[in-house]
């Protein structure tokens, strides 16, 4: 038989809804707004035009929870374009598609591996599904303050550890483009008869040019979340699950998505998943060239201001990065005596400048297929200003973060245990039964069921001081934490 030849000039499932438009149905089913109904702030907001496309599913346009027609071929062409044999829409961000992989192959009492440094959604699975996380705490790298990629050697303590684990999680590349011994860890855990998930929430646009680190599929793994609206330019929320139909059941998957996919999915969010995987496949190439060039001069420039440090594959250790995607433009501000909370800050409010992230060493500029030179000149010439204006004594900041974090409790348990509150203050040594983080990057500081220990309170409390948007805690004010009720 010869080869099926896919083409990706087809949009099937915006093709579609743009002849669903055109024919002006009168409509008797919901949205209520009935493409306009009058009401002209929500107009002012949201043009017509895109009323007009915001529809609910019908037999020609194909239904999310059991797709059969333009939704399927529109899904079977984003599989192809990320070498995955299956994927799923997912108009819940990758929140959504990180949870479905996770309750895909563990339940209740199962052992996941997963490093230290997830996202939230990650462990808010384990509280859904019951299963129990064993982590790993991936290298520290202590200047930038912050947990990077996972070797084979993380991988093979961690097995060691929990041999009838039954997945490992990695998460490719992190928040700074930091990518881990991809390869090697996925052949290993196969050897051991250990499912691979991939967290690729920052890592849509890497199967569209060779010089960013490979994707999870091309290597091989079992399943992989990707937020197309992070890197990719489709839609926010609008995401993908993909998954390698030789080890995985795509109806076990199909069940799993079907949980907590909405049945009233956006025909928007959906169809910018459409148009993008053609984007991507037809123009990635040239638009991340574009970008890359743009991070690399912006690199080179920032690295001349004196006391901030752009960093790049060669300023990691070799322990801890395995990889570098250079569109991931990660600033080191502690050199002139600012935290990147702050820097962030004073971006927004002076310079009228939004950053992806600011933590306690770093700031983070996302450069995507959607920038020009003139932004990202501006970017630099107000680094230049704020290196000059606030320049102070360097800062010596000596935080492990998530990474010295000890399990008491498995995320559940410590969930639907019986909690008191207790002061900041007075909660070191008790258990957490909250979360704690800020987000961006939304990794928990603490999660249920871990010990606050001394420098997780000092962390906490420089981030407060700080005025890092600390989120998790009932308390939005941060002076209280919900603890477990000791016996
Ligand atoms: C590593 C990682 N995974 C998953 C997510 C969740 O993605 P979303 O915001 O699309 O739900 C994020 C969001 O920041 C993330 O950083």
């Amino acid at each position: 038989m010869g080869k099926i030849i896919i083409n990706h000039n087809k949009t099937p499932l915006f093709d579609e809804l743009k002849k669903h438009i055109d024919k002006k149905v009168i409509p008797f089913d919901v949205p209520g707004h009935k493409q306009s109904c009058g009401n002209t702030e929500l107009l002012k907001l949201i043009p017509k035009s895109v009323l007009e496309a915001d529809v609910n599913s019908r037999k020609s346009l194909d239904f999310i929870c059991n797709p059969v027609s333009v939704i399927k071929e529109a899904q079977d062409l984003l599989a192809d374009a990320y070498r995955a044999d299956e994927s799923f829409f997912m108009v819940n961000g990758t929140t959504q598609a990180v949870q479905a992989m996770i309750m895909s192959v563990v339940s209740e009492g199962d052992i996941i591996i997963l490093p230290r440094n997830v996202h939230k959604s990650a462990i808010n699975a384990l509280i859904l599904c019951g299963a129990k996380p064993h982590y790993m705490y991936p290298h520290f790298e202590k200047k930038y303050g912050m947990t990077v990629g996972v070797s084979l050697d993380n991988v093979k303590r961690a097995i060691s550890e929990e041999p009838n684990a039954k997945a490992v999680l990695i998460i490719n590349p992190t928040y700074y483009g930091v990518a881990s011994e991809m390869k090697r860890i996925i052949e290993y855990a196969h050897e051991k008869g250990i499912k691979v998930l991939v967290d690729e929430a920052h890592g849509a646009h890497l199967p569209f040019h060779d010089e960013l680190p490979e994707c999870a599929m091309a290597l091989g793994a079992d399943m992989s979340a990707v937020s197309l609206h992070k890197t990719g330019g489709s839609l926010t929320q609008s995401s993908a699950l993909l998954l390698n139909t030789n080890t995985i059941s795509k109806n076990h998957v199909k069940k799993i998505v079907n949980l907590t996919q909405s049945t009233s999915a956006s025909y928007l969010l959906m169809a910018s998943l459409d148009l993008t995987r053609k984007f991507l496949v037809i123009e990635g190439r040239e638009k991340l060239h574009k970008a890359i060039e743009l991070a690399r001069k912006a690199r080179k420039k920032i690295n001349q201001i004196e006391g901030l440090f752009a960093f790049s594959y060669k300023d990691f250790d070799r322990s801890g990065c395995f990889g570098f995607d250079e569109t991931k433009l990660g600033i080191n501000v502690t050199g002139i005596g600012l935290t990147g909370i702050n820097a962030y800050d004073i971006l927004r409010d002076e310079y009228n400048i939004q950053l992806e992230m600011g933590d306690s060493h770093n700031i983070l500029a996302v450069i995507s297929i959607g920038d020009t030179k003139n932004r990202v000149d501006q970017l630099v010439e107000a680094l230049k200003d704020i290196a000059m204006t606030y320049k102070k004594e360097p800062l010596q900041l000596e935080f492990k973060t998530c990474n010295s974090t000890k399990v008491s409790y498995s995320p559940r348990d410590a969930f639907y245990s019986n909690k008191e509150r207790v002061l900041l203050e007075n909660s070191i040594s008790r258990i957490s039964g909250e979360f704690v983080m800020i987000y961006p990057p939304g990794i928990p500081i603490l999660a249920p069921g871990e010990l606050i220990t001394e420098e997780i309170y000092n962390y906490i409390t420089l981030l407060k001081t700080e005025k890092g948007a600390i989120s998790g805690l009932e308390d939005i004010d941060v002076n209280y934490i919900y603890c477990i009720k000791e016996n």
